[in-house]
């Protein structure tokens, strides 16, 4: 009888091994990928589903990779410490090395913060559409993610609708700013008034991985708000402006107390050889970075008005993409725009239904995109 009843009970519940953690069990997977398409059904295939830089990577940050190609059979000469040193001078000493978390990605900062600051039952407020691996990396953690949507029509930043969910359970406020996939941003004065209206130990993580891009005047930057000792762990990345995406490199930076607590989650080696001297050539090679924009804001002007003269919706968009909606099921329309080697990106997942996030690219790129988009809308 004893025997029967264990084996019952093993077999209802053979999934769960003692030593798996609640909080991984219940955690949402994070979607994987579709493959990624075979790039020889096209004479020509554009990209433009992932943010990147269609201008692509820094031409000293590969060359100084290339040079370095060689030597990698050994250990990083490099650390965190002379990545976040390289990082306060880029600053100007304003932000201090101490403050700087450095990994991988940026993706990678966002886990080290949610291991550092999130626990089992703590609240974190995102605002949706947004990002969609922070619901992953909040719940792995055992946090609880709280939806404050975006306000419709325009995805506007829902100040006061942040505030009131805020409990003694909230641990951390994730601003996506510009948003991603929206393009929006909260103001200078909305997010001011977040701030000011916020507990004192929450913390607010401002994700502004897509600030180069940003033209508008009253936009905030994390850095004026770390410096007179907010809460705020801004978050940055190499993947975007750098075109760096596949070398995986990402930092933050924060107040000196938090600094010094996050940068306790250390990991030997934790970002590579060719990645860290990929992103020292980044950071000094500004003729790439203001290249990159150009080529991104006159691209964005260029479409808004192919949009404007289709009465096509869109938003405008402070970062290297735009959103729009046409009159079609997103996803068949990605579809067929992937079947004429255009890739963008339906909504969908992000909390978006029917909409699509269009990477802006070269002229090439986007005069093909306009093609393809307007022989199926027709
Ligand atoms: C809003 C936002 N945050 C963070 C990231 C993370 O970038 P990575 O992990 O490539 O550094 C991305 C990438 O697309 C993003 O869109």
């Amino acid at each position: 009888m004893g025997n029967t009843f264990s084996r019952r009970v093993m077999s209802e519940e053979k999934s769960k091994h003692p030593l798996f953690k609640a909080q991984i069990e219940k955690a949402t997977r994070f979607q994987l990928r579709k493959p990624t398409p075979n790039k020889t059904n096209w004479d020509t295939f554009y990209k433009l589903s992932s943010n990147e830089n269609m201008m692509g990577a820094s031409p000293k940050a590969v060359a100084a990779m290339k040079a370095a190609l060689e030597g990698v059979y050994e250990y990083d000469f490099y650390d965190d410490y002379q990545f976040q040193d390289v990082l306060a001078d880029f600053y100007n000493q304003e932000i201090k090395s101490g403050q700087f978390i450095t990994a991988n990605s940026g993706v990678e900062v966002l886990e080290i913060i949610c291991r550092g600051l999130v626990s089992v039952g703590s609240e974190c407020i995102i605002s949706s559409p947004t990002f969609s691996p922070y619901k992953n990396i909040i719940e792995l953690e055992g946090g609880v993610v709280i939806d404050i949507p975006l306000k419709l029509p325009d995805y506007s930043y829902d100040v006061e609708g942040v505030l009131n969910a805020v409990t003694d359970k909230t641990a951390i406020v994730f601003v996506t700013n510009p948003n991603n996939p929206t393009g929006t941003y909260a103001t200078k004065d909305e997010f001011e008034r977040l701030l000011d209206g916020l507990p004192k130990d929450v913390i607010v993580v401002y994700d502004e991985v897509y600030f180069h891009f940003v033209d508008a005047d009253d936009f905030p930057y994390a850095k004026d708000y770390v410096k007179a000792g907010n809460n705020v762990i801004s978050l940055h990345t190499f993947s975007k402006i750098y075109g760096l995406a596949g070398m995986r490199v990402g930092y933050g930076f924060t107040t000196p107390e938090i600094g010094e607590y996050l940068n306790k989650i250390f990991r030997p080696f934790r970002i590579g050889t060719l990645a860290t001297i990929a992103a020292y050539e980044a950071l000094k090679d500004t003729e790439h970075v203001e290249a990159s924009q150009k080529m991104v804001w006159e691209g964005k002007k260029w479409l808004y008005k192919k949009f404007d003269e289709n009465n096509i919706q869109y938003w405008p968009s402070q970062g290297n993409f735009v959103m729009f909606k046409v009159g079609m099921n997103s996803l068949e329309l990605t579809s067929a725009m992937l079947d004429q080697g255009v890739m963008v990106r339906p909504g969908d997942n992000f909390g978006a239904p029917g909409c699509i996030r269009l990477t802006i690219g070269t002229n090439e790129a986007n005069e093909r995109f306009w093609e393809v988009l307007q022989g199926i809308i027709k």
